[in-house]
């Protein structure tokens, strides 16, 4: 028998099932569980599966519970039964942006046992601009095939310089740019030159191309005060919108949140720190507001994500809360 197919099958029917949990979440089940079959099969796409970690907020110094969530996370990646074949780091590794802050996420996320692509938050970038993360890290732009799917990452978090004129210290503009609520640096996104790069990468892919875009902030405006947008994502869909398939990937906003846009599937993960409340605003998906099923339990409403790609590109997309001890992709025997 093979027991990898029979695993994805049994998947492929938890999705369903949990649709109605998540919809009917009278019980507060956090468990959610989605089955985003809209794509048109086609013959390219092998299946597989991706996991994402993201916004781990790690501060300085040793011992800090946000640590060992960040390990508790890499150890239910390591643990999954079928291996994702790599994990996306989604932004935010650091608290404060400081050098010891990105270096202790390196080292621990050196852990994972798959290979790890990455994209920055505006709290891993605004002490230096990004030198300590790309230098740590590589490029915050980036793209490239698998199995038959493209997968697009891009630095949604930069604004205009707002710092000079207030003569602002490396440390003072990051201090800025760490509020929930940011008046001072303003909307962020990708800005033009990553715009300009987008339009080439996919400029020779086919519209049967199956696209994921990884970004920190969501591409559509979720809750714009908190940066739960990304001001050039209407570009950003523009440009992508003769593709049948396209699927947006974030973090930023410590949560699970899902959304259509036009052609896009939108999708957010939950964080590794904290879950931050759900703003108020009505969710298009699901219309209530996901409670968290033991708000006593500190890491309730936290954990990780997992996306199964299936034949011909459809998405299979899991989160895993820390709370959770009832998951499908854990190990037997592992405790959850
Ligand atoms: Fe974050
Ligand atoms: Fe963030």
């Amino acid at each position: 028998m093979d027991h990898k197919k029979d695993r994805r099958e049994f998947l492929q029917l938890t999705g369903k099932a949990g649709l109605s949990t998540i919809v009917g979440s009278a019980a507060g089940i956090n468990l959610g569980v989605f089955d985003l079959a809209h794509a048109q099969p086609g013959k390219k796409v092998s299946p597989f599966r991706f996991a994402m970690i993201t916004d781990s907020h790690l501060y300085s110094g040793d011992d800090h519970k946000f640590d060992r969530q960040l390990e508790d996370a890499i150890e239910q990646v390591n643990s999954m039964e079928i291996k994702p074949d790599f994990v996306l780091y989604g932004g935010d590794i650091a608290q404060n942006g400081t050098e010891d802050q990105l270096a202790k996420g390196r080292k621990l996320l050196s852990k994972l046992n798959t290979k790890l692509v990455l994209i920055p938050g505006e709290h891993d970038w605004y002490v230096d601009m990004g030198a300590a993360w790309k230098g740590m890290f590589g490029q915050d732009t980036w793209s490239f095939d698998h199995k038959g799917v493209h997968f697009i990452g891009m630095n949604s978090i930069l604004v205009p310089d707002f710092w000079t004129a207030k003569q602002l210290s490396p440390r003072e503009r990051m201090a800025a740019m760490e509020m929930l609520e940011g008046p001072i640096g303003g909307l962020w996104g990708v800005g033009e030159k990553q715009l300009e790069w987008l339009k080439k990468d996919v400029a020779k892919l086919s519209p049967d191309t199956p696209i994921v875009t990884f970004t920190h902030s969501p591409l559509w405006d979720y809750y714009p005060r908190w940066n739960f947008q990304t001001v050039d994502g209407p570009q950003i869909r523009e440009i992508l919108s003769k593709f049948e398939n396209f699927t947006s990937i974030h973090g930023h906003v410590h949560q699970t949140i899902y959304n259509k846009v036009g052609n896009m599937t939108s999708i957010g993960a939950m964080s590794t720190s904290w879950p931050w409340p759900y703003p108020p605003v009505k969710l298009a998906y699901p219309s209530s507001q996901m409670n968290r099923a033991d708000p006593g339990n500190e890491v309730d409403g936290m954990g990780t994500l997992a996306v199964n790609v299936k034949a011909g590109g459809d998405k299979l997309v899991e989160y895993q809360p820390f709370a959770d001890t009832l998951t499908p992709f854990l190990k037997k025997g592992l405790k959850a």
